[in-house]
């Protein structure tokens, strides 16, 4: 694996999730595998998960890793091709990626979509153009359209949780539902979750939300879309709950109805459902107190999970790198 930046980029979902699994146990398997090495991790971003959890996983590694806040701490990065540079942005990323290639071997970025440009985000400009001029693998800390390191922990996550209860004997039902927020949020994570759960093929795979919300179909392909989130908790074993805004309209928030929050009365009409959610949540917005500190809820586990499908990753890009 060169890059990381979506499920397309991985040949075997259910071998990098056994990976994960496996470094759970024992984290320190391939602690000399990144020795020497080194990972940049910039963020145009805020995070607490994503920066740390893949500290750790290099760490575990022998990685050196390096964290550089590119908004606050770097020069403003100008993305635009032929761009006369007589505004606010400093530095061409043309500039700027083959420098970083130089200083790592292993290259980690979180962007965020403008919501403002469909076309601009769904072309993952920022992402693509590091991976054009740095010179080194790119790994995705979360982009405009995508979270793949969040969906291969959610995918570690559900198999876990199977090999733990229910047998797995049958196929686990996985709702994503659309909850509401306050503001209106990139559809990366829902984009990503769909895109990993259609790939990895071990759920029987139900989407819901209310209308206008429609995910791209490139990513919900194979889902089955259901708009009476009632009719969709029956029977889930699994309720993912993420808030994100219109794909259609784009970025703009249609419907704040707090109908849509998940509670207790929603999940007696599951299969005793386990509760996700990627964190940061909003409490009593997305999700109430009940489900969050109930015997449900996955979320810090889900969290914690987050170090093994960095590590899987890291290390499917080391050994690429040591062939
Ligand atoms: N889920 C997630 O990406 O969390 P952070 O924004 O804290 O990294």
């Amino acid at each position: 694996m060169n890059h990381f930046i979506s499920a397309t980029d991985v040949t075997n979902i259910q071998q990098l999730v056994n990976k994960g699994l496996q470094y759970k146990l024992n984290p320190l398997l391939d602690a000399e595998l990144g020795k020497g090495k080194r990972i940049g991790l910039l963020f145009l971003n805020p995070s607490l998960r994503t920066r740390l959890s893949t500290q750790v996983a290099a760490a575990n590694l022998g990685m050196e890793a390096i964290v550089f806040n590119v908004d606050k701490e770097g020069w403003a990065l100008e993305f635009q091709e032929g761009a006369v540079m007589n505004g606010t942005t400093v530095e061409h990323i043309k500039d700027a990626a083959p420098v970083l290639g130089q200083y790592f071997d292993i290259l980690a970025i979180r962007t965020f979509p403008t919501l403002k440009n469909k076309e601009e985000d769904y072309s993952e400009m920022f992402i693509k153009q590091f991976i054009r001029f740095a010179g080194v693998p790119v790994v995705s800390l979360e982009s405009a359209t995508l979270h793949p390191l969040q969906s291969l922990t959610d995918i570690i996550t559900i198999q876990e949780s199977i090999q733990n209860s229910f047998a797995s004997k049958r196929t686990p039902k996985v709702v994503l539902t659309w909850a509401p927020h306050i503001k209106p949020l990139p559809q990366c994570v829902a984009n990503s979750f769909s895109q990993w759960v259609n790939a990895w093929g071990g759920a029987n795979f139900v989407i819901t939300h209310p209308e206008g919300y429609e995910l791209s179909q490139q990513f919900t392909n194979g889902a089955t879309i259901v708009h009476d989130q009632n009719e969709a908790l029956k029977e889930a074993d699994f309720v993912y709950v993420k808030n994100w805004s219109s794909y259609e309209h784009y970025g703009q928030q249609l419907n704040t109805d707090q109908n849509w929050m998940l509670t207790n009365d929603k999940l007696a009409l599951t299969n005793q459902a386990k509760v996700m959610h990627c964190l940061p949540v909003r409490r009593n917005i997305e999700l109430s107190d009940e489900i969050l500190d109930g015997p449900n809820s996955l979320v810090t586990q889900q969290a914690g999970n987050r170090v093994w499908a960095a590590q899987a990753v890291l290390a499917k890009i080391l050994n690429t790198l040591n062939q």
